[in-house]
């Protein structure tokens, strides 16, 4: 048995991948290891969202080829950066036998068996979206309580910032049948949570067993039938149609936490920004989520020192997060990125004032993150235990918000849902104790 080295980098889509890429090695022969020094074959699936992230790839490539100098190993590039760069990966680090895109990794063994036979190096960086779920194996390795499942694949939407669209393509949304199988699968192997994941996972429009077109409301309704818990995964503000708003009051396995980004609060903003919605259509969308389901929290990304930002654009989106409440948030110093539109403004804002605003931004995040947080205590929620505690008999399950709950005497129920009291918060999690046993119906 050879050994496969696989290191994933930015979101959970390659998360998903990588996943994917490790049950498609394995009939030919490979089997994980998570140490790099030993391994036969790493697998980077890199991440080319912001500059920092990009950059990483370079020198772990460094790493490697200390290794590779010492002897036989395999280097695979896949992912954005692979999408984005191509050929330059090679031409910048020689020691890089495979590139392959985020929709041709399914290609690998193939491209593994062509090295082998004549050497040199292989390239894929096509877009086939369609032949690569009908080619990846159906046999789902996943072994733990809750998992992902890409549904939707690339962005039509262009943000001006962004890489996504040149890195993974045009939205595809994979048929109804399919996910329907791969989830039925996973609950097989013991899985109670699955988040739906695509880069607009709420244009989702595939087709249906009745040959019609479903919207991910419609998904989730059916999947919901299957799994005791759902969530999906990254949502744009303009997708979120009527009845998925609906859905969130109506499908009780549909979890109250939803990751809306916005990016900015500053109209001007998010009209450079392409984003095609103002901060007010954000603020009505926030209020209409919220009549559905009261007890959803949201959380969001946002971008600071976008070019041409202004101080006034920065409160702007200081008045947002105070207006609409968040559970928890990302935020990043806008990166330009090669080939997008924004990266060839001519106002871009210096790195001191982004990292003022940066830090202020945070400031007022973490409050509400906290203030959130202190607010979950004395509450009762449904709690899907993942594994055991640090302490004997304690167990870690999970909180419809995404928070780790430490709950004593629970180590017997991993696997189960059950009604935790919120007694405390730790610094990154929460105490909680049984309230009653009640087993998860699927
Ligand atoms: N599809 C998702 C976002 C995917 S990228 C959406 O539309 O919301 C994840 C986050 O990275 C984005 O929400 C954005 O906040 C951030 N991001 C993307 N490009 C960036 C850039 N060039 N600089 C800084 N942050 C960026
Ligand atoms: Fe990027 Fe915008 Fe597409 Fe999200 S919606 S992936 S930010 S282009
Ligand atoms: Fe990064 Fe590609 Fe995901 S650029 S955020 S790995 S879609």
């Amino acid at each position: 048995m050879k050994k496969l080295f696989i290191k994933t980098y930015g979101c959970q889509m390659n998360v998903y991948d990588s996943a994917r890429m490790a049950e498609l090695l394995a009939p030919i022969g490979y089997g994980p290891t998570d140490v790099a020094e030993e391994a036969d074959m790493v697998i980077l699936n890199t991440c080319h969202i912001r500059e920092k992230a990009a950059e990483k790839v370079y020198s772990e490539l460094g790493r490697l080829k200390k290794i590779k100098d010492a002897r036989p190993l395999t280097i695979a590039v896949a992912g954005c950066v692979a999408q984005a760069e191509g050929e330059e990966i090679v031409a910048r680090a020689p020691q890089v036998d495979i590139v392959v895109g985020p929709q041709s990794y399914h290609r690998l063994p193939e491209m593994i068996a062509k090295i082998a036979r004549s050497g040199g190096h292989a390239l894929e960086t096509d877009f086939p979206a369609l032949e690569k779920f009908d080619v990846l194996p159906k046999e789902n390795s996943a072994t733990g309580v809750t998992a992902f499942l890409t549904v939707q694949e690339g962005c039509d939407k262009f943000c001006t910032f962004c890489v996504v669209p040149y890195t993974r393509g045009a939205e595809y949304s994979r048929p109804v049948a399919q996910i329907e199988d791969e989830v039925r699968r996973l609950v097989a192997r013991g899985v109670r949570e699955i988040t739906l994941l695509g880069q607009n996972v709420n244009a989702y429009c595939g087709e249906g067993p009745d040959g019609k077109m479903w919207s991910l409301a419609r998904l989730l309704g059916r999947l919901s039938r299957i799994v005791g818990r759902l969530r999906y995964t990254t949502s744009h503000p303009r997708d979120m149609g009527d009845d998925l708003i609906a859905a969130h009051g109506d499908i009780e396995a549909l979890m109250p936490y939803l990751h809306l980004p916005v990016q900015s609060g500053s109209d001007t903003i998010l009209g450079a920004m392409n984003r095609q919605h103002t901060a007010d259509d954000y603020r009505r969308l926030a209020g209409r989520i919220r009549a559905a389901r009261p007890d959803i929290a949201l959380s969001s990304d946002f971008i600071v020192g976008f070019p041409g930002e202004s101080d006034k654009d920065f409160e702007a989106t200081l008045q947002l997060v105070r207006d609409v409440g968040y559970a928890g948030a990302f935020s990043f110093k806008y990166s330009p990125r090669p080939g997008t539109p924004a990266a060839a403004a001519r106002k871009h804002i210096p790195s001191d004032v982004k990292d003022a605003r940066l830090q202020t931004l945070n400031t007022l995040l973490l409050e509400q993150q906290e203030a959130f947080k202190q607010g979950c205590i004395g509450r009762t929620m449904d709690v899907l235990f993942e594994k055991p505690g640090r302490q004997a008999g304690q167990a870690v399950g999970r909180s419809p918000y995404l928070q780790s709950v430490h709950v004593e005497g629970a180590s017997q129920l991993i696997g189960t849902q059950q009604r935790v009291r919120i007694d405390g918060v730790y610094p990154n999690s929460l105490k909680g104790s049984l309230v009653r046993e009640k087993a998860l119906a699927h």
